[in-house]
């Protein structure tokens, strides 16, 4: 087998790499180790910011989420048993995040590469990267469980494989460095069979810990706990989490979260985490392969997706002119915006949790910080400009 760029893992960065490669004429190919059923069930984030959402539309699959998608001008933080709105649009000039459920993207991604001939293999075993350090890199890896091993030759790989993938460590450790910083708590996160209790999303501060009110859809809510970070959710009975989610929301005028069946229920740990340089030869790391956020600030899903941009103006750059020069500086035009986002998403959650080692001076600056962001048009203006996304540079 032989294609222009082999890309390792079927989420958001594997899919709309391929899909833009695709829009310049470069063929690809996508290795997925898991089913086509599994990586369009997986529940994960949900917010789109101002150009996530523009580029699904420029790029023709952004019609479901026109439809179904919910556009947010404004978002709420609470504290001190008050709401205090951080109005995104009027901050930043007109822009807003979409609630658009992660796992609706990469559906739609996958009908529009399957639609126009696209090639993505599922249930991959055993995949392996080789050579890239040569201009004939290969991927190993076995079809759908069969035994017989398949050879995919290209010109360049894209490690789009997430946090866990291979790509990564699978290059010489002293080629890279890694900054890491881990938090003492996780998120318990449930979806639920109710209205969601306000229209936007409210991220609160609360003495027991913070507390996320998202949505999915007119009638799913989404909502996350601070707890431990080896938290079982075995040990969060329904009951048990809908009163620690009223206490932590609750409001000097009586705020009422609306309940229902909780149809999920899982613990997301948070880990800021970059890799650097993001590429070695031939071999080009992309979203989570290369770097985790916290997801406070919502950013995951959208800076894999800023990643594979550039990655794709350089692919298309070499083939278009034969010059390297964009793809040799990826990982420079990638980390720039890589470590103002990890800024950002790192300065909300130390803004808004409780920490194990604060004493009574941090808890203090932490409501001087969130008093300081809900009243000055300067910080909430930072906070939005953020929140719905950074230019693309
Ligand atoms: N071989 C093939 N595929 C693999 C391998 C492997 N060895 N290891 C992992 N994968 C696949 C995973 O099954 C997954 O589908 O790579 C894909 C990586 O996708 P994501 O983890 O979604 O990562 P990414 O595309 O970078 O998107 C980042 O996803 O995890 C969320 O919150 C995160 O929103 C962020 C976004
Ligand atoms: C979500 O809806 O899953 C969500 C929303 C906002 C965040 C994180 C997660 O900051």
């Amino acid at each position: 087998m032989r294609t222009q760029v082999g890309i390792v893992g079927a989420g958001p960065a594997g899919l709309m790499l391929s899909h833009l490669l695709h829009l310049h004429g470069i063929e690809s190919v996508v290795l997925e180790a898991r089913s086509q059923q599994y990586v369009e069930e997986r529940i994960r984030a949900g917010v789109l910011e101002q150009g996530t959402a523009d580029l699904l539309v420029e790029t023709g699959v952004g019609e479901r989420m026109k439809r179904d998608g919910m556009v947010h001008h404004g978002i709420e933080l609470r504290f001190g048993g008050r709401a205090h709105r951080i109005d995104l649009s009027q901050l930043t000039g007109g822009s807003a995040v979409t609630i658009y459920a992660q796992h609706e993207v990469i559906k739609d991604l996958i009908a529009a590469r399957l639609a126009a001939g696209g090639q993505i293999v599922f249930e991959a075993g055993d995949v392996s990267v080789h050579n890239f350090d040569s201009s004939a890199p290969t991927i190993q890896f076995r079809e759908n469980g069969t035994a017989t091993h398949k050879e995919l030759t290209c010109d360049f790989i894209a490690g789009c494989d997430g946090f866990h993938g291979i790509c990564r460590p699978t290059i010489p450790t002293d080629a890279l460095t890694m900054y890491e910083r881990t938090y003492p708590f996780a998120w318990l996160g449930i979806l639920a069979e109710a209205r969601p209790s306000s229209e936007e999303l409210i991220y609160a501060y609360h003495d027991r810990g913070f507390a996320l009110h998202s949505m999915r859809s007119p009638a799913l809510t989404r909502l996350y706990l601070q707890c431990a970070p080896d938290e079982h959710s075995d040990n969060w009975p329904d009951r048990k989490i809908w009163d620690e989610l009223q206490t932590r929301f609750a409001t000097l005028d009586g705020w009422k979260l609306n309940q229902g069946p909780i149809v999920q229920k899982g613990i997301t740990p948070m880990r800021s985490f970059v890799v650097e340089p993001m590429q070695f030869g031939s071999l080009f790391l992309a979203g989570d392969a290369a770097h985790i956020v916290p997801p406070t600030g919502a950013k995951g899903l959208n800076l894999a997706v800023a990643d594979v941009r550039v990655l794709a103006r350089a692919l298309t750059d070499y083939y278009a002119t034969g010059s390297r020069e964009l793809l040799a500086r990826y990982s420079e035009i990638c980390l720039r915006r890589v470590w103002k986002v990890q800024r950002f998403s790192w300065w909300m959650t130390s803004m808004l949790h409780r920490f194990t080692d604060e004493n009574a001076f941090d808890h203090r600056r932490q409501l001087a910080e969130l008093d300081y962001v809900t009243t000055s048009r300067a910080a909430s203006q930072s906070l939005a400009e953020n929140y719905v996304g950074l230019p693309m540079e």
